[in-house]
């Protein structure tokens, strides 16, 4: 299983200096799902966290006030899928709420925004990431064992309600939803929310991480430069890595995330994460994790939560290891895409 040799013969880039604030927390908040992407969750996986090991709405409250003071103004909510954690739009509202909080964002798969979309935003939610490899039922089935028409209904709620930010995520696969990109590109037009393609990362242990399956984003652009001129987009949109164009003439906004094939993707990087089992994880793609579990049970020990941000900033790594022999631990649900 490896990614690797796909990127093996790539041209070198030229240097770009590396600036990084890390300022940006990646919260997962459930490690489960009520959906099977080929990419992220074997199938028949049921293997979740125990309940009490998850971390309580409380404790995650103290992280991210103990966060806030090494910096961190931005956090994202995700999972697993994070709208199906009890509780959620209450967790939201706390920290939104909380002083020094800049923006409050989350990653979805969609399925339960038909009726949750009002709530959160109520809540202060104003930023959604929504899931999307494929339009077409039977493909989006195919990809993820779910049905794809809540999740549409979620998309076209959101714009009703009328989050700010909506951005919709497609993971490129070879073989599996090429088909499907321009479809979706006509969707995203239609709804006038923003589209970003994410190359596969080898995050999970699924059979679908082999080099057979990863399309790269080269191939994606010149497959949509075939039909319609892209033009580069000066403005960042978000925080995150996606490098961003927009269609000449229908001005649809395009991000491409090439996590393996763009050999700046870690140039900027602006993120941590935190399990939801209580970790930090200053990488996705390297293994090293602290625990703030002994920091928080039997009780919260703020000032030493304080002090393990100070550590995991100092130790975050420059880059990521999926271009050499990443071998992934744990799925990805876990750690929060
Ligand atoms: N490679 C690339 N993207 C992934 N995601 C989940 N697993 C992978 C993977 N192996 C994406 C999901 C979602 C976000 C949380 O991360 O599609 O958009
Ligand atoms: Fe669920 Fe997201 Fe994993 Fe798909 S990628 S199985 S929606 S956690």
């Amino acid at each position: 299983m490896t990614l690797a040799s796909s990127i093996a013969s790539l041209p070198a880039q030229s240097a770009r200096p590396v600036i990084r604030t890390v300022d940006y927390l990646r919260i997962s908040i459930t490690d489960r799902c009520n959906e099977r992407c080929l990419y992220c969750m074997p199938e028949q996986f049921s293997d979740w966290t125990p309940r009490e090991e998850i971390l309580t709405d409380q404790e995650i409250i103290a992280i991210v006030q103990a966060s806030i003071q090494h910096g961190f103004k931005n956090f994202r909510i995700t999972g697993g899928e994070p709208l199906l954690r009890t509780g959620v739009v209450d967790l939201i509202a706390q920290i939104t709420r909380l002083p020094g909080v800049a923006t409050v964002s989350m990653t979805t798969n969609g399925t339960r925004l038909p009726e949750l979309a009002q709530p959160l935003f109520e809540a202060g939610l104003r930023k959604i990431n929504i899931s999307l490899d494929a339009l077409d039922p039977d493909r989006y089935f195919q990809i993820t064992r779910g049905k794809v028409a809540p999740v549409i209904e979620g998309i076209k709620q959101c714009r009703k309600i009328g989050f700010p930010s909506i951005k919709l995520n497609t993971v490129l696969m070879r073989g599996k939803n090429e088909t499907e990109i321009l479809p979706l590109i006509d969707f995203a037009h239609e709804q006038n929310v923003a589209l970003r393609f994410i190359e596969l990362m080898p995050l999970s242990l699924t059979e679908m991480l082999n080099e057979s399956n990863f399309l790269p984003i080269a191939e994606v652009m010149e497959m949509i430069r075939q039909k319609e001129e892209l033009l580069p987009f000066p403005t960042k949109l978000g925080f995150g890595p996606a490098q961003y164009y927009t269609l000449k003439e229908r001005g649809v906004k395009l991000g491409f995330i090439g996590a393996l094939t763009d050999l700046h993707f870690c140039d900027n990087c602006n993120k941590m994460r935190l399990t939801a089992d209580g970790k930090i994880r200053p990488c996705l793609g390297n293994h090293l994790e602290f625990d703030l579990k002994p920091l928080l049970r039997p009780q919260i020990l703020h000032d030493q939560l304080q002090e393990i941000f100070k550590s995991s900033l100092r130790e975050k790594p420059l880059e990521h290891q999926f271009r050499n022999q990443y071998q992934p631990q744990r799925i990805m649900t876990a750690i929060g895409g």
